[in-house]
């Protein structure tokens, strides 16, 4: 939510800047602005509302500085305006701000140190900037040390880059609960959201920890922590391809992340099985899990969804009660706890506040934590006891695809891991690297049919209103994640619902038209949801059906190759996603970036 970048020391600081942002927008993209300064009492102020591509428009040749900060927003405070959009500034032009995150106490500091000031921005952010240029030029304080008051004022979560005006050799950082990493390039620095928007300038990269403020300039970096101690670190080389976060060919991002999800699958099995095949998770994990008397899965959105599945692998495999929990729900009332819980943070970027938010109340009262994530060093594999990597390469597109897919199988290789360690012999018997190669099989004999479900898109779904997803069991929880992922990018309004539940009211809801999806996985409850979809077309409702070769009808609409009924859903999962992404697509929307939403989502 809301991306930064800065840099200084390069002549090129507009492109690079606009680079940055454009690698970040899927952070936010209600408005964005830069602010760059050649250091030559020359500078610029450049904002649009709406995306990159409309900032681009606005910036002319003559835009050029050595030094600068660049904003993708996604709005909290106040509506998307030009006024709003950042960088902000203090009214005497001195000093440039821009800010990732939310100022709790932003009323409060207005009234209490700037109750006479014009304020331009209903933004919580324009009171940072005023106030630092108060401490500054009525109190006489250094911007430094200014900077750092305001930070000590501040209830909230940021990452801030200031530059002062007077002194354009250095840009001011400060990091607390929102993602920001420097990164050292050949003859200047930058910061950045995202390690990925500025993989172009460098692959070598500096963590900052919450709390902490530093002094960028062209050729060196200080970080002071909260107490104002200068901490030394070294910077770590990311070894990641850029092109990995490039489109290539394909038109959409999410096209090809849904495209990418069989070589995910090879991926996690080498990343997690050796030569000889045996399943390798970090033992420290395995016996901490087995040390507790159950299993707390927090996550949100997609992943909550992916959580939802592990839970049944999990118990099945492994022998260990587990709950999923929804993180901001969690956060503020949780359940009462086990004796010994042990807590699995599921989670794409690693960054989503409301989990984050979790994983400080377990680390208070000191429980063991494993974080799940595609990212590594974000905040919540830093702060969780383990990391489990989902290596699913950069996802870039809002809607999550392989991601949800990645996080099933990492499940799916700890739930080995656990049964080996403890003898428990469903885990052992199952062999999950054969059914991987399945499910890796499977998935592109799925991804290959594109046609069919662009077909059946265009027949039911282009026009709808409202749509359900359907199923039981395992195909429940996916049948939630299917219905996600359609309302989020066609904006069509979907629901998954359990399909026994249906009769007990919502099926009121059924009309003439009404596409009703169903997922028909598992022998054992087959027969009443085919009974329920019968139910639903008796009342005029649109049928498709998504199912499994060993519970197929003939007049089923697409059906999936054979893998364990517990890795169901790396399968079924698949049609769903690319439903949702042709009926975005033949809706007219802009799907890899749908209203309203960003990734990463570091508000609560
Ligand atoms: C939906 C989607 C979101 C995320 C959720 C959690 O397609 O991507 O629902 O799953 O915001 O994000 P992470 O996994 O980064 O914690």
């Amino acid at each position: 939510m809301c991306g930064i970048v800065g840099v200084v020391g390069n002549e090129n600081a507009t492109d690079i800047l606009v680079n940055g942002l454009t690698k970040l927008e899927y952070r936010g993209y209600d408005s964005a602005g830069i602010y760059v300064n050649n250091q030559n009492n020359q500078d610029f102020l450049v904002k649009a509302t709406g995306k990159i591509k409309e900032l681009k428009n606005k910036i002319t040749p003559e835009v050029k500085g050595s030094i600068g900060i660049g904003h993708t927003r996604w709005a909290t405070h106040g509506i998307p305006t030009i006024e709003n959009a950042h960088p902000h500034l203090s009214n005497d032009d001195r000093f440039y701000l821009v800010h990732n995150g939310v100022i709790n106490n932003y009323q409060e500091l207005r009234d209490d140190y700037l109750a006479d000031v014009k304020f331009h921005s209903q933004t919580d952010t324009e009171v940072v900037v005023q106030l630092v240029d108060r401490f500054v030029v009525d109190e006489g304080l250094d911007t430094f040390t200014a900077f750092q008051k305001v930070l000590h004022l501040i209830d909230g979560s940021y990452a801030f880059l200031l530059v002062d005006r007077q002194n354009p050799e250095t840009l001011y950082v400060a990091k607390r609960k929102s993602p920001l990493l420097l990164g050292l390039a050949q003859g200047f620095n930058v910061v950045t959201s995202d390690a990925m928007a500025m993989l172009d300038q460098t692959k070598d990269f500096v963590e900052l920890n919450d709390g902490e403020v530093v002094i960028l300039t062209q050729d060196d970096y200080q970080i002071f922590n909260e107490n104002n101690q200068e901490v030394k670190r070294d910077s770590y080389h990311l070894s990641v391809d850029s092109e990995a976060a490039s489109k290539g060919t394909y038109p959409h991002f999410m096209l090809k992340e849904i495209d990418e999800q069989p070589s995910v699958m090879r991926r996690i099995s080498q990343e997690y099985f050796s030569s000889k095949g045996e399943v390798e998770v970090d033992e420290n994990i395995v016996n901490s899990i087995l040390d507790s008397d159950r299993i707390y899965i927090v996550a949100a959105g997609t992943s909550y969804h992916a959580g939802l599945v592990g839970q049944k692998i999990i118990e099945k495999l492994a022998g260990i009660p587990v709950e999923v929990h929804v993180a901001s729900e969690f956060g503020y009332y949780p359940p009462i706890l086990s004796r010994k819980p042990f807590f699995i943070f599921l989670s794409q970027s690693g960054e989503t506040a409301d989990s984050r938010q979790v994983l400080s109340e377990v680390n208070k009262k000191g429980h063991p934590s494993l974080t799940i994530t595609n990212v590594d060093r974000s905040t919540l594999s830093r702060e969780a006891t383990y990391t489990m990597l989902l290596h699913a390469g950069p996802e870039i597109s809002v809607a999550s695809t392989k991601a949800y897919t990645a996080q099933i199988a990492v499940q799916a290789v700890l739930a080995k891991a656990l049964s080996e360690k403890s003898n428990y012999e469903s885990g052992k018997q199952f062999d999950l690297q054969t059914q991987l190669a399945l499910v890796a099989n499977g998935m592109q004999e799925i991804v290959d049919e594109k046609q069919l479900l662009d077909d059946m898109s265009r027949r039911i779904l282009t026009d709808a209103d409202n749509a359900f997803y359907i199923g039981r069991g395992i195909d429940y929880n996916v049948a939630l994640e299917a219905a996600l992922k359609l309302k989020e990018i066609s904006y069509i309004h979907t629901e998954g619902f359990a399909a026994g539940e249906l009769k007990h009211g919502t099926i009121a809801l059924i009309e003439e038209g009404t596409p009703v999806i169903g997922f028909i996985t598992d022998k054992l409850s087959a027969g009443h949801t085919r009974s329920n979809l019968q139910e639903v077309l008796s009342r005029g409702a649109e049928v498709f059906t998504i199912s499994m070769k060993r519970v197929a009808n003939e007049n089923d609409g697409i059906i999936l190759p054979d893998v364990d009924t517990l890795l169901t859903p790396l399968l079924s999962v698949i049609p769903a996603q690319l439903i949702a992404y042709y009926t975005s697509l033949n809706r007219g929307h802009d799907v890899d970036q749908p209203r309203n939403l960003a990734k990463s989502v570091t508000v609560e």
